[in-house]
């Protein structure tokens, strides 16, 4: 049973495993905690109705977070979810919302748990969430990373274009586009 709530600090730990199980350069702790906070001011409306999360939400307040972070509370873009399944975190999706475009900023699901449908799941989960308003996805990928090429090419996405030298290593980034059918 896979079910799907709004991240919050609790989940941390089990986010990074995945992050570090899952990319050639993670985000950090503290970047992760970062996007919780901007996905912060949301959890408590309608988005934490929708979730039907028994999780209770407890953030800290922005004051007690490193001053590089405090911009982050007036950034309301972002939404930040996690998919259990039995009752265990095994995957995470990040997007941002700006003006009428949704930017994918990261999905992973945990190695023991891939193949699933459940990154499919956290998939359509954000595409009912945004439903009705943007009318496409955005997103950049490694061309190297072709398991998730191939899950996005799956989900509907086209290649249209290539970003120069954008990963820390010099590698170029594929971008990809989905039109979300109405
Ligand atoms: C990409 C990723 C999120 C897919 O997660 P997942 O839960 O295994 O994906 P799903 O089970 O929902 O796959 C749905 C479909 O996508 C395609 N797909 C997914 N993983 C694939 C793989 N490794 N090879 C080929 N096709 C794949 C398949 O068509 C699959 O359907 P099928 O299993 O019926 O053939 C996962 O491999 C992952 O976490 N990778 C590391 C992190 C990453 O690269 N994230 C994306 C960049 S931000």
């Amino acid at each position: 049973m896979i079910n799907i709530q709004a991240a919050t600090e609790a989940d941390l730990d089990a986010i990074l495993d995945i992050e570090n199980l899952s990319f050639l350069s993670p985000s950090s702790r503290r970047e992760m905690e970062s996007e919780l906070l901007r996905s912060a001011p949301h959890k408590e409306g309608p988005l934490f109705m929708r979730c039907k999360s028994d999780t209770p939400i407890r953030m800290k307040p922005a004051e007690e977070y490193h001053p590089d972070m405090r911009d982050s509370v007036a950034n309301e873009v972002s939404r930040f979810f996690t998919a259990r399944y039995d009752g265990v975190i095994c995957g995470y999706i990040i997007f941002w919302l700006v003006l009428d475009e949704v930017h994918l900023i990261s999905i992973a699901v945990h190695p023991e748990y891939r193949r699933r449908k459940i990154a499919s799941k956290l998939f359509q989960f954000m595409l009912d969430y945004v439903k009705p308003g943007p009318k496409s996805v955005y997103l950049e990928v490694r061309p190297s990373n072709e398991d998730a090429l191939d899950f996005y090419r799956k989900m509907g996405f086209e290649e249209t274009g290539l970003r120069k030298k954008y990963y820390p290593n010099g590698e170029d980034a594929v971008l990809m586009k989905l039109c979300i059918p109405s």
